[in-house]
């Protein structure tokens, strides 16, 4: 049995979840339950980035304090994966115990390489970004992605020997050209290494708020530099255990995080003497009317709302298959429920819904064994390899088209006149089709799956599952 340890970001708890942190951790789910139907041991982990000073600045608006707020949106998060059947292993959240100790244990670990050295930090820290920025990355003085002036800081800091890591990184992603997926976000990182890595600040002065400094009460680790462990601390370190899931095969990101996690991260890791993830893939962004989903704009989309609307399979399945993953989109709600009655209506669940009558109608309801199924699944599977999951539902669908075309031509109402054992016999084939369909589809789409999977149980037909999708009214 082969493992797979594959993370979504641990996603800040400052708003709700909107479609795009849905995105992330839709695809590590389906991933992961993709693995699970290959036989694989998994660990799928998600969670949240408790430490941020957005954090406090959220709890103070809200009215709670700290920890109440942070507690209340532990719920919130979890209770939005379940409502879209994320079946996660591990929900990590950064002001854990556990959490705690293995980031101690990592910073003594860099400590000891030498790599941790006290300096004074001068800059423009953005708190949106939790990051200092680049006084060219402004625009008319703010920060273009949260529309604020970032707040000049000059504080003595820990530091993090980053120079030391340029030239081995370089090296490392050049003989693992897997380890930055897709080719494009290689390319940029590359570029970004090869302009030179300064060292970078890895404490703040201490807030009442994040992890302490081990041994400087006067100092609490930088939020990113604690976020990013939290992949280590799910994976069970610092215990010797950890060696079982450490490295993770993938981490999901958005292209928003790639510095973080292709240039800091796997140096804190070569520096702590750890081995590297064996991938980090970039998906795009999604747009809402073009423009960028921002708490300040307004225009976050909840998903949980949606999936009220369509189901959560719909909504699986239309952001999964919209977009090649990788890259950049748009969310458009007529265009979901275009694909709502075109792909799910009209096609799989018709297909199922006059399979079953004429199973009814032709062999009272009674299909008994089915044949082999014959679908080719070879650029399913091609596809699932390199998370290209637009092209996995692509031949599913091939199949469903085709099984429609075969109704539509072979005409079993017609045939039923004189060849009923033909009838049965084609109605026989396509039970067998659609459970494999079911199968294929299971990651994408479970409580679907599950549904088709029920309707043709034990040789017979189950009118009482009910129908897959109900055309949907128009909600735009
Ligand atoms: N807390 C950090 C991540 C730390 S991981 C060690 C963070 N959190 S976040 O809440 O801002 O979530 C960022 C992630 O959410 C992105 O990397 C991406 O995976 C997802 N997305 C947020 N907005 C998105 C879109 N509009 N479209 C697609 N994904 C988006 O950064």
């Amino acid at each position: 049995m082969s493992k797979f340890f594959v993370t979504t970001p641990i996603y800040y708890i400052n708003d709700q979840p909107h479609i795009g942190h849905a995105y992330s951790t839709i695809a590590a789910d389906c991933l992961a339950r993709f693995h699970r139907s290959q036989g694989d041991d998994v660990l799928f982990t998600t969670g949240i980035d408790e430490n941020s000073q957005k954090t406090i600045l959220a709890a103070k608006n809200s009215g709670l304090d700290t920890r109440a707020y942070t507690e209340s949106m532990a719920k919130v998060w979890q209770q939005t994966w379940n409502a879209l059947t994320i079946r996660y292993d591990r929900f990590i959240r950064t002001t854990e115990a556990a959490h705690h100790v293995a980031v101690q244990q990592f910073i003594a670990q860099v400590a000891q390489a030498g790599d941790i050295f006290k300096g004074v930090y001068e800059g423009l820290y953005c708190v949106g970004h939790e990051a200092f920025l680049r006084p060219e990355e402004l625009v008319e003085g703010k920060c273009p992605d949260h529309n604020q002036a970032p707040q000049p800081l000059k504080e003595e800091n820990y530091f993090f020997r980053l120079s030391r890591y340029q030239e081995p990184l370089l090296e490392y992603i050049r003989d693992n050209p897997d380890f930055i997926q897709p080719e494009s976000r290689r390319n940029e990182v590359v570029s970004f290494i090869r302009q030179g890595l300064a060292d970078v600040s890895i404490s703040r002065v201490k807030q009442d708020w994040g992890i302490p400094w081990p041994g400087d009460d006067s100092q609490s680790v930088y939020v990113w530099f604690d976020a990013l462990i939290n992949y280590l601390t799910c994976a069970g370190y610092p215990s010797e255990a950890s060696a079982q899931w450490w490295p993770a095969d993938l981490h999901i990101v958005g292209k928003d995080i790639i510095k973080f996690h292709c240039i800091i991260w796997p140096a804190m890791l070569m520096s702590a003497k750890l081995p590297l993830p064996k991938m980090v893939y970039a998906h795009g962004f999604f747009t809402v009317e073009g423009k960028k989903i921002s708490k300040s704009l307004g225009n976050a989309i909840s998903p949980v709302e949606l999936a009220g609307l369509y189901g959560v399979d719909a909504l699986r399945y239309y952001l999964l298959r919209e977009i090649p993953f990788g890259a950049d989109g748009e969310f458009n709600t007529l265009r979901f429920e275009r694909i709502y009655n075109a792909d799910l209506a009209n096609e799989l669940g018709n297909l199922v819904q006059r399979t079953g009558a004429m199973i009814i109608k032709y062999m009272g309801g009674i299909t008994g064994e089915t044949p082999p199924h014959s679908h080719d699944p070879g650029p399913y599977y091609e596809a699932m390899a390199k998370l290209r999951f637009d092209l996995a539902l692509e031949n599913v669908w091939s199949r469903i088209k085709g099984l429609n075309q075969m109704i539509d031509e072979e005409k079993p109402w017609v045939m039923a006149k004189t060849d009923p054992e033909g009838v049965a016999n084609l109605l026989k084939h396509i039970v067998a089709d659609l459970l494999q369909v079911a199968e294929l589809l299971a990651p994408f789409m479970p409580d679907t799956a599950a549904k088709i999977v029920t309707s043709f149980e034990s040789g017979s037909f189950h009118p009482e599952v009910g129908l897959l999708f109900p055309k949907a009214q128009t909600n735009v």
